[in-house]
């Protein structure tokens, strides 16, 4: 029976169950509860500090503070990510499977940082200080002028801190520190929130940047990120394929800038390098069109970005056909099956559908519908679509073209990039000086009729 100091934490979510079960009621996940000692019974006992309940007027701080300055790294897609570079005093998360790169990027920002003249120190709790030595060697940083430490006693770390002042603090990673103040082992769900509460309060305090490092753990017994989501100011993921060089850094949570932001970035044998142009990478590898291809014009956070969608159908012994997708939502594709067989009377029954979107990227953005389905259209009718066109648009349920914001800059990056035709939906702004033909239409089935002459 649970004790009645005793509560049942998911280390996916942080939700709080009363007793143990096989799947947690808040976000579903398998296997991923774990008992815990709360830790309001044990960390409640942290001194207050000696300043306690002073208020300040808004109208006071706002005459008297200049806004905050940011700090740029010189990684422009980093700085891009941050909301315009780094903000003194703010909290960041930097989530990401493991093996992804965070320690290479952090290694990599801390490096840059230093150089801007910022004190920084990067803590490790998984490396020993000359491991990370080898990795600021292959990096060819070895002469950056950052603080290295191989620590995870939280007490030590803080102290240290307070006594250096840095301007920006890497913790490397935050489900390895461990706090004396709370009973259970490191990497639980409360001594991850502790530490990340006790950095973040340091953070705030001291004034410096401090960035923690979150693996998103596959197992239930290590939190994940999420857990301390909350308590940070920005929160970036490093996503990838394992297979693929491309590394998408994104800004899901920022309280200094966009979220929805993203910085591209290639692993290469001596690190991670930028990429500033990412159209032209996600395009590189494209020969002469073939079937079920098409180049949607996305925009990325401000960016606009062109990326490949393939598409492959097959027919298929099995009762119930496959529906996979890579980089996009599978219920966004289901739709866009039901829409092309209501409206165009063009059924996918008794055919695989396997869509996948090129270089590794994640697709949010409903503008890419029309792409998606101009994809699965030309792998069906195994004809390629016109060489050199871009598609963009959104599909309404009733088969209907909507408009998409930043209509323009698709068509100026497609233009940038070699293109010469464009299709997208009637309405909204023209396409004015892009130079592209573009053609506009209102409807699913005119675009059917257009383009493969059903
Ligand atoms: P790492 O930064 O250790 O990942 P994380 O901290 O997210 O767990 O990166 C590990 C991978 O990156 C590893 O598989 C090797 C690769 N890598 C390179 O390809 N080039 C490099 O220069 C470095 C340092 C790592
Ligand atoms: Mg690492």
């Amino acid at each position: 029976m649970a004790r009645a100091n005793t509560s049942y934490t998911c280390t996916e979510c942080g939700a709080v169950h009363s007793k143990w079960s096989g799947q947690c009621d808040a976000c579903g996940a398998w296997n991923s509860i774990t008992e815990e000692t709360p830790l309001s019974a044990a960390a409640g006992t942290q001194s207050l500090g000696a300043s306690r309940g002073r208020t300040i007027t808004l109208t006071d701080l706002s005459a008297r503070e200049a806004p905050l300055p940011r700090t740029q790294s010189g990684l422009a897609e980093l700085d891009r990510v941050l909301g315009g570079g780094l903000v003194p005093a703010s909290a960041i998360l930097v989530g990401g499977d493991p093996g992804i790169g965070k320690s290479t990027l952090l290694l990599q920002a801390a490096a840059h940082f230093a150089a801007r003249g910022l004190k920084t120190f990067y803590i490790s709790g998984e490396e020993a200080a000359a491991q990370v030595r080898m990795r600021a060697d292959r990096l060819g940083l070895s002469d950056a002028p950052v603080q290295l430490a191989a620590e995870t006693v939280l007490r030590d770390i803080l102290t240290t801190l307070d006594a250096e002042r840095p301007d920006l603090v890497i913790v490397d990673s935050i489900q390895t520190m461990w706090s004396d103040s709370v009973g259970s082992a490191p990497g639980s769900v409360s001594q991850v929130r502790a530490a990340a509460h006790e950095l973040t309060a340091f953070a705030k305090r001291r004034g410096s940047a401090v960035i923690l490092v979150g693996h998103v753990t596959k197992d239930g017994q290590i939190a994940g990120p999420r857990v301390v989501e909350h308590m940070v100011d920005t929160v970036l993921y490093f996503e990838g394929e394992r297979g693929h060089q491309f590394r998408i850094l994104r800004a899901v949570k920022n309280r200094f800038g966009p979220a929805d932001e993203i910085g591209v970035f290639e692993m290469t044998g001596r690190g991670l390098s930028e990429v500033a142009n990412p159209s032209a990478l996600f395009l590189s590898d494209r020969g002469t069109p073939a079937p079920g291809s098409a180049v949607f014009a996305g925009i990325e956070g401000t960016r606009p970005v062109l990326v490949e969608i393939q598409a492959l159908v097959a027919p298929t012994p099995q009762s119930q056909p496959r529906r996979s997708v890579v980089g996009w939502d599978g219920g966004r594709l289901a739709m866009i099956l039901a829409v092309l067989e209501a409206r165009c009377g063009i059924p996918f029954t008794g055919l695989d559908v396997y869509l996948n979107v090129a270089g590794g990227l994640k697709i949010g953005e409903p503008a890419a519908d029309l792409a998606v389905a101009a994809a699965l259209l030309s792998a069906r009718e195994d004809t390629a679509l016109p060489a050199e066109c871009v598609v963009f648009g959104e599909i309404s349920l009733s088969g209907a073209l909507r408009p998409v914001g930043q209509a323009e800059n698709r068509l100026k990056e497609a233009a940038k990039l070699g293109f010469s035709s464009a299709i997208a939906p009637a309405g909204g702004k023209p396409g004015g000086e892009s130079g592209l033909k573009v053609t506009r239409m209102t409807d699913l089935t005119a675009f059917v009729g257009e383009i493969f002459g059903a």
